[in-house]
Formats: structure tokens, sequence, C-alpha cells
């Protein structure tokens, strides 16, 4: 299918898997993705999500995924799978599982250490992948990618591609394997590619990836957009260029911007990105794509999701959002329309995926160009129509000459903005002629057409017919005017709202065409073999006995029509009453919308304080001796001191404590040279008097994730011993290792502690983190904190011992203090409504107040607040993790300095729909 003369277009978004922490989100979320017009999700596998320790792999996680392969398929989607083992997407290690942290062999190379790991999760996940293939007729995974942007390119990469390929067939997989190369460079391409300069590896496609429509300026405004590059047959070629690196092959990007990530201190861009990377985006730059030929194509995130737990990287926070077309709370942004648009458009019009560059086709402007592709087969003819340079966004009327088998046409168009249309000329549309039309094709089946337009803009449609035919006008304006000589049948119209046109001619099908400006566009659904106008969403539409069952959300009340082979419909189970209407049932009375629903106040809560650890009387005896004198992480302790990085001694995500033992007089001062990722925090006391809290700076794209921090000791405690100095690091998590140069093993928590800049003798260390992994929620879930060893986040725990306490809360002790409610949720069972947890106040990235806080909600770890460096306040509260029709517990770990209260909580709605 995808090697031998490739039919099919293959529009792909990306959705993580464990990113959105519930099989009916997953659900919800691949329905979404497939209503707006996507016929396949590629999605990577995070091989440390799924495994905690080595040889462990037996997580709810792993288990899950054969359900979410299951679901991939039902909801009727393709599946590009990327098993990594690295994967980067902005998550703990790039995709490592914390423990590789402390191996001796070199990550993503052939060190037999490594190699043997990999094998190990490869096993795991190929034996699922395996199960879905679509090639064996038993699910739908149709692609498989080993690695990802593995840039080194030594023999050592060889070996180590060579192994993943060889141990992917192995185990069973036979569908296509390929490799994602950074940026454009000819890596890994096919043994078949002649190109020169390129790099050929085990694989059997070449695909690349690009982000190249620019971010939001670091204000969060939305500047000007970036050019679009022409990555396939209409670029430069060669190595570099892109597709034509490997000749043989299907132009494919394996990842393509459909947004960006944002980093701790920044103003907050989701919002700005979606619209940087938003519908004029879409249709310059996937237009350009599809103008290039890539018929293979993944935008990377459709659905960016949640990082919950211990998963981003140090080079995000909790929201992975990403400005995606699903955005966090599952609503589709305005872009999502856009998407809908291109993407049933490459599905509908099948002579897209067999295109060769056309003539040259000039413009009567110089501020536009014309990209012209032609398939051989059907004559067809391509058009894609954008300013040039394609990042203008000036208001641009021209002409081009059409020139098919049907003559020479001067076609007036316009661009305003940045916007781009693909036309298409010399077609068979549903058994008619289309000579050429103005408006874009977004889909056609069963004798209708639905053509789009911009509002208020000029449009015209040529048909050809060997005698006049009639035409009715059932709706709106349009004017038609029919040339016997030619046989064309010329319509002209403004797209405003809906246009409805029949044309009826002797042994043609009747054709109607629905031309819709966008607005009006984004109301219509293809589902299958139907097409329905109407609701927010439709998600799945089945004929029995001439009944059409539709589901789909409602947001408000909506009409509904359908174009399909039945003659009566229900909607989500119920009867819809309809009556005919030009060929379509339309329903009597409009769809309701949702119910409203009511929050409760989040007023009665119960509080804590831990951090026992700091006072000198705990006891750790049972805590682990530091005692480590080697580590094979890339921070080595300075001579003299023992090693104190956290991974060494097991304890991989989240907080971490020591407790440094000694006698004699205290110091001045302690130097901390530490670990914590991205915004990381270490807090320090001495005999339980608090020295401070320190963060590692932020507010840049790629934070520093260590830091030498002095901690100053007032001289009344310069006593003399016994002392006890404690110290807790928030460990942000692990680097990725996106340079091959394992920068996923530098050291978390206390790299090298010193006294008065010396490294002192006669401290006993001990250690102490997680104390085990959640066997539900996996090995990202829980860190090292006082109250998370002993069960403060579970929804279980009796906090009944502790205060009563409510908003406005004071100030708590430094260290972390624990604030507990519940409360009962009663959402209507036909409503879908997403909800967060708000803290603080949105309309500021960050306040002046110096704690931050884990969200914990029924026991998981849904995020991290960060009052003073910021962006985030709102928490996205996935249902499954949330219970909308029942008990929910949050528990709240505050960790500051002791100089304020934590700010206001609240629940919020990100979106609510009729389901
Ligand atoms: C790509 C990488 C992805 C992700 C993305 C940025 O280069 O392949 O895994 O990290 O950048 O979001």
């Amino acid at each position: 299918m995808i090697l031998d003369g490739q039919r099919t277009f293959l529009w792909s978004g990306e959705m993580h898997p464990f990113r959105v922490p519930s099989p009916d989100l997953w659900r919800d979320v691949l329905e979404k993705m497939k209503a707006i017009g996507f016929n396949t999700v590629s999605f990577y596998f995070d091989w440390g999500f799924h495994s905690p320790a080595p040889g462990v792999y037996d997580f709810t996680g792993v288990r899950d995924m054969d359900r979410l392969l299951t679901i991939a398929d039902q909801v009727g989607l393709y599946v590009i799978a990327r098993p990594g083992p690295y994967i980067n997407a902005e998550t703990d290690g790039g995709g490592f599982p914390a423990w590789l942290a402390t191996q001796a062999g070199r990550a993503r190379s052939d060190a037999p250490d490594y190699l043997a790991a990999t094998d190990e999760w490869q096993s795991a996940i190929d034996a699922i992948i395996a199960r879905h293939q679509f090639t064996d007729g038993t699910g739908s995974v149709v692609l498989y990618q080993i690695e990802n942007e593995l840039a080194a390119t030594g023999t050592s990469q060889r070996n180590y591609l060579q192994h993943l390929y060889d141990k992917a067939r192995a185990d069973g997989i036979r569908v296509p394997i390929f490799h994602n190369d950074k940026g454009r460079n000819g890596y890994w391409v096919p043994p078949s590619s002649t190109v020169p300069g390129t790099l050929p590896g085990p694989v059997d496609l070449y695909a690349f990836d690009g982000y190249p429509g620019g971010t939001c300026h670091t204000d969060g405004s939305v500047g000007s957009p970036n050019a679009a590059p022409d990555w396939g047959i209409q670029g430069a070629g060669g190595a570099k260029g892109g597709a034509t690196a490997s000749d043989k092959t299907p132009g494919f990007t394996a990842e393509f911007g459909g947004g960006w990530f944002d980093y701790w201190g920044s103003v907050g861009t989701y919002p700005c990105t979606a619209i940087r990377q938003g519908p004029g985006y879409e249709r310059v730059f996937y237009g350009t794509n599809i103008a290039n030929r890539l018929t293979v194509q993944n935008f990377y995130m459709v659905s960016g999701g949640t990082s919950w737990g211990w998963l981003p990287a140090p080079v995000v926070y909790t929201s992975y959002d990403y400005g995606a077309a699903i955005d966090e709370g599952r609503q589709l942004r305005p872009k999502a329309q856009t998407l809908k648009t291109l993407g049933y458009f490459v599905q509908s019009v099948a002579p897209l995926t067999r295109v060769d560059k056309g003539d040259a086709v000039p413009t009567s402007s110089a501020a536009t160009k014309i990209e012209h592709t032609v398939n051989a087969e059907t004559g067809t003819n391509f058009y894609f129509a954008v300013h040039n340079p394609s990042s203008a966004t000036t208001d641009d009327s021209f002409t081009f000459p059409v020139t098919t088998a049907d003559g020479t046409y001067t076609v007036p168009l316009r661009l305003n903005g940045q916007d781009a249309k693909t036309l298409v000329a010399n077609y068979d549309l549903e058994g008619n002629h289309l000579v050429y039309s103005t408006s874009e094709i977004m889909t056609h089946l069963r004798g209708v057409a639905l053509l789009h337009g911009r509002d208020g803009e000029a449009g015209e449609t040529v048909l050809r017919y060997p005698s006049e035919p009639r035409v009715q006008v059932l709706e709106g304006a349009a004017e038609a005017a029919y040339d016997a000589a030619t046989g064309d049948l010329r319509l002209t119209y403004s797209h405003h709202g809906i246009i409805r046109v029949r044309v009826t001619a002797p042994d043609r099908p009747s054709l109607t065409l629905l031309i819709a400006d966008e607005d009006a566009a984004a109301t219509f659904w293809r589902v299958d073999d139907m097409l329905v106008r109407g609701p927010q969403l439709v998600r799945s539409a089945h004929v029995h006995n001439g009944r059409l069952a539709l589901t789909g959300d409602t947001k408000a009340s909506s009409p509904l029509e359908v174009w399909a082979p039945a003659r009566t419909l229900t909607w989500n189970g119920k009867p819809v009453a309809t009556r005919p209407d030009n060929g379509a049932l339309l329903a009597v009375r409009n769809l309701p919308g949702p119910r409203d629903i009511a929050l409760p106040d989040l007023t009665a809560w119960r509080y804590a304080a831990e951090s026992p650890e700091a006072k000198p009387g705990f006891d750790d005896a049972a805590w682990r001796t530091a005692d480590l004198t080697a580590t094979n992480s890339t921070t080595k302790p300075p001579a003299g001191q023992v090693v104190l990085t956290a991974d060494d001694y097991g304890f991989h995500h989240g907080d971490i404590w020591y407790r440094g033992h000694f006698d004699g007089p205290a110091p001045a001062s302690v130097t901390l040279d530490w670990g914590g990722g991205g915004a990381g925090l270490a807090q320090a006391w001495l005999d339980g008097v608090h020295l401070g809290q320190r963060t590692i700076p932020s507010g840049v794209a790629s934070p520093p994730t260590r830091n030498n921090d002095t901690f100053p000791i007032s001289s009344d405690l310069q006593t003399d011993g016994p002392h006890v100095l404690s110290i807790m690091v928030r460990n942000n998590s692990h680097n990725e290792d996106g340079g091959v140069n394992d920068a996923h093993k530098e050291g978390r928590g206390v790299i090298g502690a010193t006294f008065d800049g010396v490294v002192p003798s006669g401290v006993t260390w001990r250690i102490q983190g997680t104390a085990g992994v959640d066997p539900v929620r996996g090995p990202l879930n829980n860190g090292g904190l006082y109250g998370e060893r002993n069960g403060w986040s579970l929804p279980g725990f009796k906090d009944r011992s502790w205060s009563p306490v409510s908003q406005p809360f004071a100030a708590a002790a430094p260290g972390t203090s624990w604030y507990r409610t519940s409360f009962n949720l009663r959402i209507p069972a036909d409503v879908d409504a997403s909800l967060g947890l708000t803290i603080g106040d949105p309309a500021v990235p960050r306040s002046d107040r110096h704690y931050r806080v884990l969200i914990f909600v029924n026991g998981w770890n849904m995020g991290q607040y960060i009052a003073d460096v910021g962006p985030q306040h709102t928490f996205a509260l996935p249902t499954g993790v949330l219970d909308p029709h029942g008990r929910n517990t949050i528990a709240l770990a505050v960790t500051g300095d002791g100089s304020s209260g934590l700010e206001d909580v609240r629940l919020t709605t990100l979106g609510v729909a009729r389901r």
C-alpha cells in the first residue's frame, strides 16, 4: 500500500498516549482527530513512562498500549508507531527511562549494555505493536519508526540503527520501517536512494521533520509569518532538500510543526502559538507541502495534552497544549476547522497522491505565485496559489492562466492576509466534468460537492456539459451562464454563508454544489460516505435498515442536516424528527445544546505541615547512606566527596532529601552544586533552621538545569556539633539527549557540597527519594516528599486529624505543607465537561510569592504550579482521573520559603459539550 504505488494520502496527527492519561480520553481525542479529517495518527511510545526499572515493563501503561491500538483501529485511523527507543517529545530524558542515567555505555550507540536495554524495551513494545499490523489484517499500524533524529552518523550509530531494525523484524514487525531525520540532512535514507550526498541506513522509507512556521515572540505577541519551504518536488532538491533525498519513496514528513511547546518562566504562549500556527499558517505551509507531493504528512502536535507527574523535560512545564488544533482541554480550536478542510480535500481528491511538477504558471501580480502539479494519469491540474514570498500578508487580486484539455482560461483569484488556496482543474466531480473552480474542494460524495472560500470573496466554478443543463439556485445567490460553443457552464457568486446550486444534465448524475464560506464550511462533517451539517462535532455515522445513527457533540442549539442513504435518523441514540429537503434530511427542530453545569467551591480544606526531615531529631536511620565513590553520571563529585546524585541510589523522580551529619563547628556557608532540571528548587536547613531556598533560573527556552548556590549560615548557628544539614532538591526531570552526548546522565540532586568553599570531611550523608513506584500510576507519579512517602497524596488517606482551614490561606512554615479537600461532582450523564484547577491569577504569568504546588487529583500528580516562575495557572484535570459523577479528592503539596500563603484555588471549566 505504501511502497508500491501509494494511492492514499496519509494525513496524520501526533497524539501522545502518555499525555492523555485515560483510555476514554484516547477514544475521545482519536474520534475528534478522525472527525477533523485525519486518516492516520502517530504515536510516540515513551520507554521511561513504561519502565521503572531494568527488566520491569508490566505497568498498566504498557498493557494499555494494546487497548490504545485497538481503539485507534476501531475509530478508523491508521497508526504510525514510534517506539524510539529515543524520542525527545519534551519528556523526561527524551523518553529514556531514568535508570538509563546510570548506565556505563553511551546511549544511542552500539554499546552492549545500552543495546541490551533497548532489546528489553523493543521486546515489550513490539510484542504489542506486532499484534496490530495492517499488513496482517489484525490492526491499523502501517509504519514503524526506529530512533528519532539520530544526527550522529558514525559506525556506532549505524550499528545501533541496524540493531534496532533487525530487532523489530525479529519481533515480527512487518510494516515499513523508517527514521525521522532532524531537519533535512539526507541521513538514513533507504538503500534505493541514488541521490548524491545522502547517508544510507537500515530503513525502508526516508522521513524528515521541520518546524518552519516560527514561534510567537517572547512577549506573547504573534509577530509576522515565515515563508513556507519547498521540501519536495518544487524545491531545490538533493540530499538536503527534504523528500528529494530519497527519489524512490513517498514524500514523507514524520513531523511538521502543528504548534510549539512553552517553557518555565515564559509569558504563556500557547494561545498565541495557536494563532501563529493557525489557519493561515496551515493553508500556506501544509498547502505548500501538498504542492511538493509530501503524501505522508504528520503534524506534531494535533493534540498535545498534559505532561503530568514528572514527565515534562526541563524545557517544558506541565501543560503540553502546544497551541495544537485540539487544545489541552480537548476542545477544537479554530485551526482544527482549517485542518478539516485540508484533510477532507486530500482524502477526497484521489489524483493528488500521484502528481508531478507542472509547467510554470505565471500570475498577473508579482506579489503572488502558483505552484503547479499535474496527475499524468487523469490530467487533473492543481494550482497552489500563495503570496510571493509566501510570508507576505497583503491583499492581492490577480489572474493566472489555467490550461488543460478543456482550453485556456484566465482565472481571477484573491489572496488576503496569510492565505493560500489549492485549486483543481480538469477533474471528474461526481460524474460531472469540472473545468476549474476558484472555490476549493473540501469533499464530494454521492452527487454532492462541498466547496469553500473566504467570506466575501468572489468565486467561479466552471463545469462542462454537451448541452445546456438545468441550474437551480436553491439557497443564496449565484449566477449561471452557459456557453453553447464550449459547453461551459459558468457559475459566479460571492462566498457567503451557504450557496446551494443543483445542476441537472441529461446523461450525468445530478450534482448539488454546496458552496460555503469558512464559517459555514466548519459546520460540515464527513463521516465515511455521509455528510452532516450543523453540530459542533460528528463522531460516527452508521446506516442500518434505512436508519442513520449519528453520534456527536453539540455546544449550543444546532441544526442537523444529513446527506446519507437513510430515511430516518437518531442522534446520540435518540430519534430525530426530519423532513426531506433537496436530497438531504433536515431535522425539524434544532438539537439541544448542553445544560449548564455547576461546580463546587473548594472552601473546606484540611492542612498539615511536613518536612520533618528538616528537624535535627528526625530519624533517618532507615535511609540509604551515601557510600558510592564512582558514578556513570556526567557530573562527578568533587574530590573527597562520596557520590550524592540521586539516580545512583535509585531515586529518579521528584523530590530528594539529604541529611548530612557532622560534628565540630558549623561553617559560615554551604555551597551546593546541584542538578534540578528546569526551574528546579533547593531548600536547606541547618539543625532545623531554614537557610533559604534557591530556584534554577528560567525564562529561556533551553534553561540551565544545574546551579551553584551558596547558603550563608548565621553566626549564632555556627556552634559546635553535632549538626544536621538537611537539603531538599526538587528534580524537575532529566535532560533530553538530542545531542547524543549522554545529556540525560547529568546528575540530579546534590552533585557537590562544600563548607566555606572546601569539601568537608567527616560528613555522613543519608539520602531518601520516592518510597516506591505507584503500581497504577507508574514511575513518573511520585517523588520523595514525606507526604508522598506516607500516602498523603492518595484519595483514601485519613486526614481527619489535620487542621481545618479555608481560603484565603495563611502563610505556612518554610518547607512543604499539604492541603486536602474532597468534593462531589454531579455532571449530567449527557454532558462532557472538561475541567481544570486554577491557582492564583491567570491574568499574570507569575506572582511575587515564592512557593510551588504539586497537584494530586485522586492520587494522580497532575502538575506543578510555580508561583514566581509561571506561566501556568490552570491545570487540566482529565476525566478518568477526575470522576465527573462522584467524589474526588485534591491534595496540594505546597513547598515554599514560608513568606506567603497559597493563592486562591478553584475549579474551572475548559469546555462543555452535550453528547
Ligand atoms: C522534534 C522532535 C520531537 C519534539 C519536537 C519539538 O525535533 O523530533 O520529539 O521534541 O522536536 O516539540
